[in-house]
C-alpha cells in the first residue's frame, strides 16, 4: 500500500491549466497543416497503437526495461514471445515517443513507457484495454440504436456484479482502480484542504487508497471505508487501521450507508450509474447525514461545446460498459437539488477531476 509520501507531485492548477491551453493551440495549428484525410487516417491509427499499447503492456516489457536497455532477443526471451512481431510492436511503439530504440534492435523505457510499470498504470491500462472492453467498442452502435450500454450483449448482469464474480477481475479491477487514485489523490490532497471534517466516509472507497491518504495527512481525522463485501471483505488487500481510526463497512450504496460521517466523499461514483440510480444512492446519504455534513463528489465535470476534456472520452466508455455517464455541472445541480442537497462550491484539480462540494438543503 502507498502512502501519503509516495504520491506524486504535481505543479498549481493555473500552471498546468496554462501548460494544456498553449498545447492544445500547437495540436489545432498542427491539424491547420494537416490534410482532413490524413487526420482522419492518423485517428484510424489508435486501433493499432492502443492494441499494441495494451500486449506490450501485458507482458510486463517497461518494468522489465526498469534495469536499463534490452535488446530485442532479450526481450523476447523474457517474455515468451517471438522476436520479429515484438521487434515490430516495439519499432512503432518507440516511433509515437512510448518506448525508445537507442541502439540497433535495443530499446529502453521513456517517460510515457515507465507510466505502464506495475506501480503506475499498468493494471488500469489492462482493465480499460482487456478483450472485452474490445468487444463492447466493436458493438457501440447497440448502444446507439437502443440507448442501452452495448455490455449487456456479453454480460448480463450491472458490471459490478460481473466483476465481483471472478476472483481474477475482482483483483484487476481493485488494483486499476489503486493505480489511477494514486494520480488523483495527489491532484485532490493539494487543491483542498480537508482540515475541519473529523469523520469522513468514503462512499464506494475501493480498497481504501484515497482514504489512507487522508488519514495520512491529518492525524485527528477518523474514516469508513465503505464498499461491496467482495472489495473490502479481505483484510489482507486493506491499509493498517491506524490505530483505530480507519473503519471497514461492507455493504450496498444502493440500499443503505453508515451514518455519523461529516463528510461523504463519492469519487469516481456516480459516473457509472444512471441517474435514477444516483438518486438513491444521494438519497440513502441524504437519510444519514447532519446539517453541518458536507457530500463531496470528485468527477469530472463535462465541459462547455468543442472543448477538448477527459470527461467527454470517458462519458463513452461509461454509456458502454455500466449504462452510467460523465455530467456537467447543471447535470450535477439538478441531481443534488433532487436528492435534498445544493451545490456550495466546485473546485478544479490539476488531474481531470473537480471537487462537487455540497450541503443539506
Ligand atoms: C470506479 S470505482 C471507484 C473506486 C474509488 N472510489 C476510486 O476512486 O478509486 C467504483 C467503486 O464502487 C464500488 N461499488 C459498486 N457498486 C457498489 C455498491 N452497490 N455499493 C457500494 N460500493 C459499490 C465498486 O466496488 C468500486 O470500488
Amino acid at each position: 500500500m502507498y502512502t501519503y509520501s509516495d504520491l506524486p507531485k504535481y505543479p498549481p492548477v493555473l500552471f498546468v491549466r496554462l501548460a494544456d491551453l498553449i498545447r492544445r493551440s500547437l495540436i489545432r495549428m498542427s491539424r491547420r497543416f494537416t490534410h482532413p484525410s490524413v487526420e482522419m487516417m492518423e485517428h484510424l491509427q489508435n486501433l493499432w497503437l492502443i492494441g499494441s499499447i495494451s500486449a506490450v503492456n501485458e507482458l510486463g516489457i517497461a518494468d522489465i526495461l526498469r534495469a536499463g536497455p534490452q535488446n530485442i532477443e532479450e526481450l523476447a526471451s523474457l517474455t515468451g514471445t517471438h522476436e520479429d512481431p515484438l521487434y515490430r510492436v516495439m519499432r512503432m511503439l518507440s516511433s509515437q515517443g512510448i518506448f525508445r530504440e537507442t541502439g540497433d534492435r535495443i530499446f529502453s523505457n521513456t517517460p510515457v513507457s515507465s507510466s505502464m510499470r506495475e506501480k503506475e498504470l499498468k493494471y488500469f491500462i489492462q482493465h480499460t484495454l482487456n478483450s472485452m472492453q474490445f468487444r463492447i467498442f466493436g458493438a457501440l452502435m447497440h448502444s446507439l440504436k437502443t440507448g442501452r450500454r452495448a455490455s449487456e450483449l456479453f454480460v448480463e448482469t450491472n458490471v459490478f456484479a460481473h466483476i465481483g464474480s471472478s476472483v481474477e477481475l475482482n483483483e484487476l479491477y481493485n488494483r486499476a482502480m489503486t493505480n489511477t487514485s494514486r494520480m488523483q489523490v495527489a491532484a485532490i490532497l493539494s487543491a483542498f484542504s480537508f482540515s475541519k471534517f473529523r469523520i469522513v466516509v468514503d462512499v464506494g472507497g475501493g480498497q481504501g487508497f484515497f482514504l489512507s491518504a487522508l488519514l495520512s495527512k491529518y492525524p485527528g481525522m477518523r474514516g469508513i471505508l465503505f464498499d461491496l463485501p467482495n472489495v473490502v471483505g479481505n483484510p489482507e488487500k486493506l491499509p493498517s487501521d491506524f490505530g483505530g481510526r480507519l473503519k471497514v463497512e461492507a455493504g450496498s450504496f444502493l440500499e443503505t450507508i453508515p451514518s455519523g460521517g461529516d463528510l461523504y466523499t463519492l469519487k469516481n461514483i456516480l459516473h457509472g450509474w444512471t441517474d435514477n440510480d444516483c438518486l438513491t444512492i444521494l438519497g440513502n446519504i441524504r437519510k444519514v447525514i447532519g446539517g453541518q455534513g458536507r457530500i463531496m463528489i470528485i468527477e469530472a465535470v463535462v465541459e462547455g461545446r468543442n472543448t477538448p476534456s477527459w470527461g467527454k472520452m470517458s462519458d463513452i466508455f461509461m454509456m458502454a460498459g455500466p449504462d452510467g455517464k460523465e455530467r456537467t455541472r447543471e447535470e450535477f445541480r439538478i441531481l443534488l437539488e433532487k436528492s435534498g442537497f445544493s451545490i456550495e462550491r466546485i473546485k478544479k484539480t490539476v488531474a481531470p477531476l473537480s471537487l462537487i462540494i455540497a450541503a443539506p438543503k
